[in-house]
């Protein structure tokens, strides 16, 4: 089946989540690979679709948002599995919050499945907007993404897509 990893990501963990994904889906040999939101102009010939998106300031990032605003039509017609990649709930970090102004589009999408996956902090890339927001919520700086997790949850798509094929088959 030939699958569209839309990432949304400013630097550069969300992205690399959809490229371990995007290798899982290869491995189980569908045909896979990862775009920004922007590239993608229609999802003609697509059979099922990844959605991720960084969050920030409790969101996905607008240029997902603005492809779900976009393409809702062809997109409620697909497959579609969708994460977040944020710090809320990584240890030590209680006042980061969960992606709650995503939730609406979320749920618009309807996915198959949802999750968040923890990610990563690097206070070296931050530009000093970003740098005062985040010593005000307190998040914790380091690399929480889990790699097993993250292959795992791609392996259920795999079986999902499979179970998809059969009921539609
Ligand atoms: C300015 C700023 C605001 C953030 N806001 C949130 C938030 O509201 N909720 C959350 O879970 N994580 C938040 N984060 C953490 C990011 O989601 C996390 O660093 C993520 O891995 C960034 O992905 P990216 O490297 O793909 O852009 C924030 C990070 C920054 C720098």
């Amino acid at each position: 089946m030939r699958i569209l990893v839309v990432v949304a990501s400013k630097h550069h963990a969300t992205a690399e989540i959809g490229d371990a994904i995007v290798d899982e889906l290869r491995a189980a040999r569908h045909e896979a690979k990862r775009v920004a939101p922007e590239e993608v102009r229609s999802l003609d010939g697509v059979d099922a679709v990844v959605l991720g998106s960084a969050v920030y300031m409790t969101q996905w990032m607008e240029s997902m948002r603005s492809l779900v605003a976009r393409l809702g039509d062809e997109l409620h017609r697909l497959p579609v599995w969708a994460f977040s990649c944020g710090l809320a709930g990584v240890a030590s970090s209680g006042r980061v919050q969960d992606p709650v102004r995503a939730s609406s589009v979320i749920r618009q999408l309807d996915p198959v499945a949802y999750t968040t996956f923890a990610g990563r902090l690097d206070p070296s890339v931050l530009v000093l907007r970003e740098r005062s927001v985040v010593r005000l919520s307190g998040a914790p700086e380091g690399d929480y993404r889990d790699w097993n997790e993250i292959r795992a949850w791609a392996r259920g798509i795999v079986r999902e897509l499979d179970a998809h094929l059969a009921q539609a088959g």
